[in-house]
């Protein structure tokens, strides 16, 4: 329902005169730059690069102050990536996502050979262990400037005072509170209106519970939350309600420093997340399949280009069902995948006046599951000696588990649903039970999150990545296209219309006033069942000149999201 409310948000948004639109003015700073969902976490991040930190002390400063003024997905109890990349030119990726717990099975949401899906969905068996401290702290030892307290500290104010609600997450805490979460007491207790009632816009959430374990780990570190009285708070709250994560499970949980995957795309080079995302893989590999055909000749939303893009989403997430996982127990052909040479071969396959069957290309397994929501963060920086951040985490669901840690006053993911959860069972109602993706000890769930940086001659020209479960990788490869292939700024790029396939079902769904009836039908003929849905995604994105100056869009689907810089701080507490 909220999701629908939110679409429906959205869309009066792309509907109405874009100059009319939040966010219309292009933000451009040589300063830096903030690009995220909610204006008060954009500023957070803005004034630390104000303060002299470089992008990831703002990375990290936004995604803490997201924990409080974003809370469907900005968190500390859930998990994601971020890459970075350094004046320099050097690159590298954090894993921050999150790991089943030791004591989880390969069947544990099998009830009589059924999956439950009501188990992922909410409560305290969806958590996987979370990641986001673990994996922020990491980025901060490798690159941080400013001290971790420094950072940390803004979004201990933001709980502890308040912030006001806009009328968007006014409507989201009173329907989660009337809904998922009014069944966890803590969660009421944490996210309900003091006195009852429902939440109007221009009211002050207070959280301080969430206040107090934000101050114990900016003075404590990364250990406070996996060590010390917040892993007290989690593995109690766990043991009384039938979760699985423990003590031991919270201590062993491990961030990794990755190397990202990179690809070329006409010059340009593409640098993405690497497994336990299938995200930069597929997007890479989308591209090359593409590279062959010159879709701007063919106009960007003409029915032939986007009959061949939606050929290349078919064929690169097929190869995503088959052979994704986590890379620290399953072998994953990446480098295969995201060759020339395989792509040539997937390009060949592709008729371009016809649709392909989907099962007809992977008869060997069947449909997956398309139970992804759509509530994840994505948020772009970049500093004034041009270190970039591109970051995407995720509590899963909108709100996670909806189930906050009893005293300590934060969220936990509902991520474990990311995982394969019928082993061997592939079927066309949209389960997939292959062996990448099963869920063992310690793994980590396949994701989708594609946080991706462009560069050129050596030189950053795009940051950029979204949520949106599953089509997350499309809605990236539409803003990479429409910066390197259609020659868009990042504002029409962000604006530009977006479609989804996923291999199974084959059915390809596109932005409602994205297209012209016309293509629609021409896409019909070519024999592909189009839908026509509503927005996706929430790319909030940066581009760079050649001079330098960089423009902020954040992304007009979603309200409340901001490019802020270090002079351009507004929002109001
Ligand atoms: O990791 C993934 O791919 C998903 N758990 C992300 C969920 C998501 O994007 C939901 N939101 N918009």
């Amino acid at each position: 329902m909220i999701r629908r409310i939110a679409a429906a948000v959205a869309v009066v948004a792309l509907t109405v005169p874009l100059a009319a639109a939040i966010g219309d003015v292009p933000v451009t700073s040589r300063d830096g730059l903030v690009v995220c969902s909610s204006a008060p976490a954009c500023d957070v991040g803005a004034k630390i690069l104000g303060r002299g930190g470089n992008a990831v002390d703002a990375a990290i400063a936004t995604a803490f102050a997201l924990a409080v003024t974003h809370p469907s997905a900005g968190n500390i109890g859930g998990g994601g990536f971020m890459i970075v990349r350094t004046p320099n030119g050097d690159a590298t990726t954090f894993d921050f996502r999150e790991k089943a717990p030791l004591k989880s099975t390969r069947t544990m949401y099998l009830r009589d050979g059924e999956i439950d899906i009501s188990l992922t969905n909410a409560g305290y068996l969806a958590p996987g262990v979370p990641g986001t401290v673990r994996g922020l702290g990491l980025a901060h030892k490798r690159f941080g400037k400013l001290s971790w307290r420094e950072i940390v500290t803004p979004a201990v104010q933001l709980a502890d005072e308040g912030f006001v609600l806009s009328d968007a997450l006014a409507r989201s805490l009173n329907h989660q509170l009337s809904g998922a979460m009014g069944r966890f007491h803590a969660s009421v207790e944490a996210y309900g209106k003091p006195g009852g009632g429902t939440w109007a816009a221009g009211d002050r959430l207070v959280l301080k519970d969430l206040a107090k374990t934000l101050r114990l780990i900016a003075t404590g570190g990364p250990d406070a939350f996996y060590k010390g009285w917040i892993a007290d708070r989690i593995a109690e709250d766990m043991a009384a309600n039938g979760g699985l994560i423990t003590k031991e499970d919270l201590a062993k949980y491990e961030a990794k420093e990755r190397a990202p995957v990179r690809g070329q795309y006409r010059g340009y080079e593409i640098i993405s997340m690497p497994p336990p995302s299938s995200g930069g893989t597929a997007l890479i590999e989308m591209l090359n399949v593409l590279e062959p055909f010159d879709l701007k000749a063919k106009g960007r939303n003409s029915a032939d280009s986007l009959h061949l893009q939606i050929e290349a989403m078919r064929r690169a997430y097929l190869d995503r069902a088959r052979f994704l996982g986590d890379p620290d127990f399953v072998e994953v052909p990446v480098a295969r995948l995201i060759s020339k040479e395989h792509a040539r071969t997937l390009s060949g396959t592709i008729d371009p006046l016809k649709a392909s069957r989907s099962v007809d290309l992977g008869k060997d397994i069947v449909a997956p599951s398309s139970q992804e929501s759509d509530e994840t963060t994505h948020f772009s920086v970049i500093d004034r000696n041009g270190m970039a951040v591109a970051s995407t985490y995720t509590l899963e669901g909108s709100y996670g588990s909806r189930a906050v840690v009893k005293g300590a006053g934060f969220l936990l993911n509902n991520e474990m649903g990311d995982f394969n959860k019928n082993p061997g069972v592939t079927d066309g109602a949209g389960n997939i039970g292959t062996a990448a993706n099963l869920i063992d000890p310690g793994k980590r769930m396949l994701s989708s999150m594609t946080p991706t940086i462009v560069t050129r001659n050596g030189r950053v020209v795009l940051i950029t990545g979204s949520p949106g479960g599953r089509t997350i990788i499309n809605t990236v490869l539409s803003v990479v296209l429409g910066v390197t292939e259609f020659d868009l700024d990042v504002r029409d790029a962000v604006d530009a219309p977006r479609m989804h396939h996923q291999w199974l079902p084959d059915t390809v769904t596109i932005e409602r006033d994205g297209v012209t009836e016309e293509v629609v039908q021409k896409l019909r003929t070519m024999g592909h069942t189009v839908n026509v849905g509503g927005t996706q995604g929430d790319a909030n994105s940066i581009q760079v000149d050649e001079a330098g100056l960089a423009t902020g869009a954040a992304d007009r689907r979603s309200p409340g999201g901001k490019a802020s810089t270090p002079a351009g701080l507004t929002s109001p507490r």
